[in-house]
């Protein structure tokens, strides 16, 4: 049989091995669902497709699905994100995987696609930020003859039309049939549960989602602890530069804006924050950071963060203002958060992999990383395992509800309940060695709660 992967370089899976070892020690919650869940096999039947990041982390979330009985293909769902050991061992495993650091644009909507060829077709979706749900449901209306892939709006709209044509030419009625045989999606981040919740909106949610990123398990500790360890260690290795006494611009004050302005603030940055939301404004301001506008410090900041989920925030009038050498980086989930396409006609000069060096119009030179695409993936390893160890414990509680359970939701987007919330966060405690207090019956009825928890309302925000 034709070798069923494409990863950079296949012998780099001894490493990817080494590494994966490690990481398992750093990742207690999936290992406890594989002890947990490893004998019974709840998702044997599952063919799954991945569009995560093809990191170490990943390759454990990957095996501990396989462990418990899925089939699993895989793609990443960044062009720069992947590691090529990891992808190599998890080929070499045996688990087809499409993904290699710098791809190209046609190669990563191509890889999306090869990841749900399975044989049977496939029918669960892990995804991030919403590009395998994307490509299926919108194959399935330009089948239906819906005028879909019309102009493309950017470069990338273009490359997954293009894609689309393909699939539809080789294989006529696919997207429709991979729709109605997808039995759910979970959802790992920000921007793909806005895009899911715009789906339901519209009517247009062919199956049930499993909003993972509003675990208080992932958001409140992936996009902010995790952001505070890898945004400066993306910007360290891509620049060395020396963050003590710079001034940090970061734009958005939400869950990753907060990890993110922590990361600078703890590198001796002097850290500035940007907000449209006023009780997001009031927190960085009473955690004690400066709130401005971006035009008040575009021209004497050191570093620029984009944090916000949303588009144009950074744009060519800001850049154009920018001090000579101001390090532009975004670490939000698409690149449209900072104007990149604007500055395609001036001259670039490639420093080294994910790191370029713009000269702009007035002479001034600019440093951008990852091509304004989230930078700690980018130019560094994404978060560490321990709390990857915490999203990916509900994902993989997500895709076992989608699996057995599916049938008892209608086409919406769902929380998993807050008691398994508090099961992932307790299967973290002990590797940290904090020691749990325990309520007393008495105790308990006097704050309304059972001993077992849950411990808080669902109004509670953390
Ligand atoms: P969030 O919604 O908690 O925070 C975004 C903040 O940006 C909000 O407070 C909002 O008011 C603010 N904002 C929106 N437009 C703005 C503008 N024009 N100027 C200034 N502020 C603005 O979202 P969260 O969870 O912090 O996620 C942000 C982005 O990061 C998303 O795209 C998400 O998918 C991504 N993400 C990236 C991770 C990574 O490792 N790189 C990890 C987790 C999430």
């Amino acid at each position: 049989m034709a070798q069923d992967y494409i990863v950079k370089d296949i012998s780099l899976a001894e490493f990817g091995r080494k590494e994966l070892d490690i990481a398992e020690t750093e990742m207690p919650g999936l290992m406890a669902l594989r002890e947990e869940y490893g004998e019974a096999k709840p998702l044997k039947g599952a063919r799954i497709v991945g569009s995560l990041h093809m990191t170490i982390q990943t390759a454990v979330l990957i095996e501990t699905l396989v462990k418990l009985g899925a089939d699993v293909r895989w793609a990443s769902c960044n062009i720069f994100s992947t590691q090529d050991h990891a992808a190599a061992a998890i080929a070499a495993g045996g688990t087809p995987v499409f993904a290699v650091k710098g791809q190209s644009l046609e190669e990563h909507w191509d890889y999306l696609d090869r990841s749900f060829q399975f044989p049977e077709g496939a029918n669960l979706i892990l995804d991030d930020g919403g590009d395998a749900t994307l490509y299926v449901l919108l194959g399935a209306r330009a089948e239906a003859g819906e005028d879909v892939l019309g102009v493309p709006g950017s470069e990338e709209e273009e490359v997954i039309f293009n894609q689309i044509r393909k699939r539809m030419a080789e294989s006529p009625g696919w997207f429709t049939r991979t729709r109605d045989a997808i039995k759910g999606v979970s959802e790992e981040t920000t921007t793909g549960v806005h895009r899911l919740y715009d789906l339901h909106k519209k009517g247009q949610l062919p199956f049930p989602a499993i909003n993972v990123n509003d675990s208080v398990t992932k958001s409140k500790f992936d996009n902010k602890y995790g952001c505070k360890e890898s945004l400066v260690d993306g910007i360290r290795r891509a620049t060395d530069t020396m963050m003590a006494g710079k001034t940090a611009v970061v734009c958005g004050y939400g869950d990753v804006g907060k990890g993110s302005a922590a990361s600078l603030r703890g590198a001796g940055a002097r850290v500035k924050v940007t907000e449209i939301d006023p009780i997001c404004a009031l927190q960085a301001a009473m955690d004690g950071f400066e709130v401005v506008r971006l035009e008040d410090a575009v021209a004497t900041a050191d570093i620029f963060i984009t944090t916000t989920g949303n588009k144009d925030v950074i744009r060519l009038e800001h850049m154009r203002e920018m001090k000579d050498m101001a390090i532009v980086g975004n670490i939000g989930h698409f690149d449209n958060e900072i104007q990149v396409a604007s500055l395609r006609n001036m001259k670039w000069t490639n420093i080294k992999d994910q790191v370029d060096m713009i000269e702009m119009p007035n002479g001034n030179r600019m440093i951008l990383l990852s091509e304004g695409r989230l930078l700690n993936l980018g130019n560094a390893t994404g978060h560490p395992s321990f709390v990857m160890s915490a999203s990916f414990t509900n994902q993989v509680l997500a895709q076992m509800e989608l699996w057995t359970n599916a049938g008892a939701y209608g086409n919406e987007v769902i929380i998993l309940p807050k008691h398994l919330d508090e099961k992932v966060a307790r299967l973290h405690l002990e590797r940290i060695g904090v020691r749990l207090s325990e309520l007393n019956p008495e105790q308990a009825d006097y704050i309304g709660v059972t001993v077992e928890g849950p411990f808080k309302p669902e109004h509670y925000r953390y």
